[in-house]
């Protein structure tokens, strides 16, 4: 909050020690008219979300558990794009707290060499075919010991501390998330929309490339990833040659 060089995200702060999730706090507060660029954090969700209705492990003192409000003028249809953009801040803004490269495994997680450290959960609220709020869940592991992550956590995740050897003061991680985010936002709902990103986006990726495995709602898809669409659309070549447009999917690296 001190120091905050940010004109718009972060402007204003609801801050609970405790709470259920801040995604469902900053949907409460989007329907009673709070202003774009409020940001919910919490030291501690009791039941944290993450994509898929999957929990996510927010013990307290220990991570940047925080939902920022936006209200882009958008159609449902690009909003999933925020969260392509939110990504690249987010390794932009890791990286340059650990001074060890984070990468972006598409859509929305954040890595260190194979272990997640940040996921991010976008929520919407549509009238009609437009967006009229969007809620930005982000989940940083900061000071978590590597021995606190649960068993069944252990080998796929980690944290900042864990990765830059001593711990980060969280106020810090929020300033560095907000800070990148604000100029890449602007690019984004300015006009530029998701082509004016794709490139740091590429830059960032660790995704590209690589044999993966797509578990679509349509079932699993097998191929390389060969590029992301102006549009953040992923595009796999599957075996067969076809090259398959992926609009949402949770990814496996084969
Ligand atoms: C994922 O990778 O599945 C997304 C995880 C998102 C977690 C964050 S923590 C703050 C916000 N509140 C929630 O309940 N979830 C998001």
């Amino acid at each position: 909050r001190d120091g905050l060089r940010t004109s718009l995200l972060g402007q204003s702060i609801v801050y609970h020690e405790t709470i259920d999730s801040t995604n469902t706090m900053a949907q409460k507060l989007a329907l009673n008219g709070a202003p774009e660029g409020t940001l919910v954090i919490a030291d501690e969700q009791t039941a944290g979300r993450g994509r898929r209705g999957r929990n996510w492990f927010s013990p307290p003192h220990s991570g940047v558990w925080m939902s920022l409000i936006l209200r882009p003028q958008l159609p449902v249809a690009h909003a999933a794009q925020i969260t392509l953009v939110t990504a690249v801040a987010m390794a932009r803004a890791l990286t340059r707290l650990t001074g060890v490269e984070a990468g972006i495994k598409w859509p929305n997680d954040i890595l260190f060499d194979k272990r997640k450290c940040c996921g991010i959960l976008t929520e919407m609220h549509a009238e009609f075919d437009q967006v009229h709020h969007l809620v930005l869940g982000i989940g940083i592991n900061v000071n978590v010991p590597q021995e606190q992550f649960p068993e069944e956590l252990q080998s796929i995740a980690t944290s900042l501390q864990g990765v830059k050897g001593v711990p980060i003061p969280r106020a810090e991680v929020v300033r560095a998330v907000m800070e990148e985010l604000e100029p890449l936002y602007r690019r984004y709902v300015d006009g530029g929309g998701f082509a004016s990103i794709r490139e740091d986006w590429k830059r960032s990726n660790i995704t590209l490339g690589r044999q993966i495995v797509a578990q679509t709602a349509r079932g699993p898809i097998t191929g390389e990833a060969l590029d992301i669409d102006e549009f953040g659309v992923l595009l796999v070549r599957r075996e067969d040659g076809e090259t398959e447009k992926i609009y949402s999917a949770d990814i496996l690296f084969a």
